[in-house]
């Protein structure tokens, strides 16, 4: 990136892209004039590049970075800065640069904060400041970064309940593209990434520039073209009327926008993924295996039901043990409840120590599910605070799954809640909350007036999970919105898992898991092998497909193994054992994805670092479209050195098309990176909904 920092305005990016090595003083001051083109067509005498937050004031006609106003005055802010910039390096390598700039006129400064991380990523943040005059009600701060011309296509993201992460393409539009969330959470319907790339970019080719906002909350995230030319990316928090009021003195800050550039897309993801990877709270720890309960029983909770799950998931090598919904109070169905925090004496009359212990006692760590945001109408909780729960205009939101939001933007429902999860944590070894969030925060009022209130919950349930880690060092918490609603790197400041989503058929999870390791590593991304049948879509599929889908992050067991057969269970106890063998590589390895010709044939894989080992999967999702299977090339190896490729298969072997058997896949092969990347190997005949794995390792 080349930030021009000068003439007392705004930065401006020069440069976004490909690295330009090393430029002179000279050279940057060469690059930067060439950069003030001239608008030939334009209505104003001036033509320049638009600053981080675009300006009216400085020949923008789109849409401005900062909006707002002092009852009416006030919302056409133009910043000067105040001071030189700031420069400095932090220990890690990132580059920081701190703008500072005010608007007397208006009473306005503004200070803005740009990084770039030494893995390419770069992050951007405005601290906003009203210094006089009557209140200043902000409609927006959003943060823009220009793209060139050759970047005409956009890829984002859309979905649904088990169907997340839909990519969606189109030519970049004139005007603006907007993806827009009104809900409080990030969203099943996330933009996630929004990607403007040369046409046809794909995984190994074509420049791409893609942003994201780390943010749970209210949001929007666009891609605006203008006539003359101008492209750019951003985004900002959506903030509803009168949602942020800014007395004298007082500030806001924005959440951080993200942003990455790399040619092809895993470029992009492998910015995003040494981020994470570098952040303090990032597990040192390999990722334990989990055994989640919620398709093995869902609300039918008993001991013996539960220890004798605990027993076979600790036979089949789980590590973890999550007792999902159901624990608590009345909880029976899910149309009452949340809300009421303790153990249940129907189901657990001597608590949950016993079921802890027997778990203890396999070697497990214990893990809970909890919802704390939600409450149901059906509660002691709602029956004793209504005026907790949120309501704009004096009347209460409509349900959905029968529950409703416990406003935390109230103090005293934040402690009530708090309270009660610090004393589940104080008296129960818990090392592992499973954290829903299943009702939108639409027309969400703050009782008793009604004042809009995601972005007070928002900061507030970031606290709340800040203020539980910080009473018990070393809990750890999963992000999980009926599935993969709240999949953001501002949830993932405090959370080390996502729930990808409650659809694990192996078949929609090749895709939802392909794209929500596009922003995070597949040690975040929780992937899990279900029963044969899966529940969401009634599809069946081999253990071979689900476990060889399931393998590729963090790992779990959401089946009933009571009802899988002692075969069943030695198999999935291979595919365990394989997953915990190769998890270092699986978990922190490069991941690359193919860009194979034909739509039908999934090819992924992950690679060590230093490039002398990857394992990959080879998937048929549908039947592949081309008569012959034609060849599978694996991308990241390093093309100079020389790799025995195998076919692992943990569990029973690979199901193929037809009789033959082919002779490397026993023997194993050995060729260079440059030919397995290239020329690739011949694909074997899979049957669809299948896969089989491929091994890598350097052979000298
Ligand atoms: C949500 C989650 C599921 C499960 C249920 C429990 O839908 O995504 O994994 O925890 O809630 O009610």
């Amino acid at each position: 990136m080349v930030l021009e920092l000068a003439d007392g305005s705004l930065p401006v990016v020069r440069h976004w892209g490909t690295d330009l090595g090393e430029l002179s003083t000279d050279d940057l001051s060469a690059l930067t004039t060439a950069g003030r083109v001239a608008f030939f067509d334009s209505p104003f005498d001036v033509a320049d590049a638009v600053p981080v937050l675009p300006e009216h004031a400085r020949a923008w006609i789109g849409r401005p970075g900062v909006e707002g106003s002092r009852a009416g005055r006030h919302w056409s802010p133009v910043f000067r800065t105040t001071g030189p910039a700031l420069a400095s390096t932090t220990p890690d390598g990132t580059q920081r640069v701190v703008v500072r700039a005010a608007d007397v006129a208006a009473y306005l400064e503004i200070e803005l904060e740009i990084e770039l991380h030494p893995g390419g990523l770069l992050r951007l943040r405005s601290t906003l400041t009203s210094t006089g005059g009557e209140d200043y009600v902000v409609g927006a701060v959003r943060h823009t970064l220009p793209v060139p011309e050759q970047a005409d296509e956009l890829l984002d993201f859309t979905g649904r309940h088990t169907y997340e992460r839909i990519p969606q393409r189109q030519p970049f539009p004139a005007g603006v593209h907007s993806r827009e969330v009104r809900t409080g959470r990030t969203g099943l319907d996330a933009v996630h990434l929004l990607c403007a790339g040369e046409p046809g970019f794909e995984a190994r080719h074509g420049q791409v520039w893609a942003v994201h906002l780390g943010w749970s909350g209210n949001q929007q995230t666009y891609a605006e073209r203008l006539h003359n030319g101008a492209r750019l990316l951003g985004s900002g928090e959506a903030l509803e009327h009168g949602e942020v009021r800014l007395s004298p003195g007082q500030s806001c800050t924005t959440p951080w926008m993200y942003a990455a550039h790399g040619t092809g897309l895993d470029e992009v993801t492998a910015r995003f993924h040494a981020w994470l990877r570098s952040r303090p709270h990032a597990p040192t720890r390999p990722r334990p295996v989990t055994l989640n309960t919620w398709e093995a029983v869902y609300f039918g909770q008993s001991l013996e039901r539960l220890t004798e799950l605990a027993d076979l998931g600790a036979e089949v090598g789980a590590e973890r043990f999550v007792l999902d919904d159901g624990w608590f109070d009345g909880r029976r169905d899910d149309t009452t409840s949340l809300g009421d925090w303790t153990v249940s004496p129907d189901v657990w009359p001597d608590g949950l120590g016993p079921l802890i212990d027997h778990v203890h006692g396999l070697g497990m760590e214990f893990g809970l599910w909890v919802e704390p945001e939600m409450v149901s109408q059906d509660s002691d909780l709602a029956r004793a605070h209504p005026e907790w729960l949120f309501a704009a205009g004096g009347r209460r939101g409509l349900d959905s799954r029968q529950q409703q939001v416990l406003d935390l933007g109230h103090p005293d429902a934040y402690a009530h809640v708090r309270d009660q999860l610090l004393d589940l944590l104080r008296t129960h070894e818990i090392a592992y909350l499973k954290w829903d969030h299943n009702r939108y925060l639409n027309d969400a009022g703050h009782a008793p007036g009604g004042e809009a209130g995601v972005r007070a919950h928002t900061l507030a349930a970031y606290r709340l999970m800040d203020e539980l880690v910080a009473a018990q060092p070393g809990l750890e918490i999963e992000s999980c919105a009926g599935g993969g609603g709240r999949v953001d790197l501002g949830v993932m400041e405090r959370c080390v898992r996502v729930w990808a989503s409650d659809c694990i058929d192996p078949l929609e999870r090749q895709q939802i898991q392909r794209w929500t390791m596009a922003l995070l590593p597949p040690g975040w991304v929780g992937t899990h092998v279900g029963s044969p049948r899966a529940h969401t879509t009634g599809r069946r599929h081999d253990l071979s497909f689900r476990a060889g889908t399931a393998i590729w992050g963090h790992l779990g067991i959401e089946w009933d193994l009571t009802s899988a057969s002692p075969e069943e269970r030695e198999e999935l106890a291979s595919w365990v054992a394989f997953h915990k063998a190769h998890r270092a590589l699986l978990h922190e390895g490069v991941v690359v994805n193919g860009d194979h010709h034909d739509e039908a044939v999934r090819v992924h894989g992950v690679v060590s670092p230093d490039r002398d080992r990857a394992l990959y999967s080879v998937a048929a999702v549908a039947r592949p479209h081309t008569t012959g299977p034609g060849r599978v090339r694996l991308p990241g190896l390093d093309p100079a050195r020389r790799y025995r490729v195998g076919v692992p298969s943990p569990g029973a072997t690979p199901v193929l098309e037809g009789r033959g058997v082919v002779p490397w896949t026993r023997e194993g092969l050995v060729l260079p990176g440059v030919v397995l990347t290239e020329v690739g190997l011949p694909m074997l005949p899979l049957l669809p909904e299948h896969s089989h794995l491929i091994s890598a390792e350097e052979t000298r």
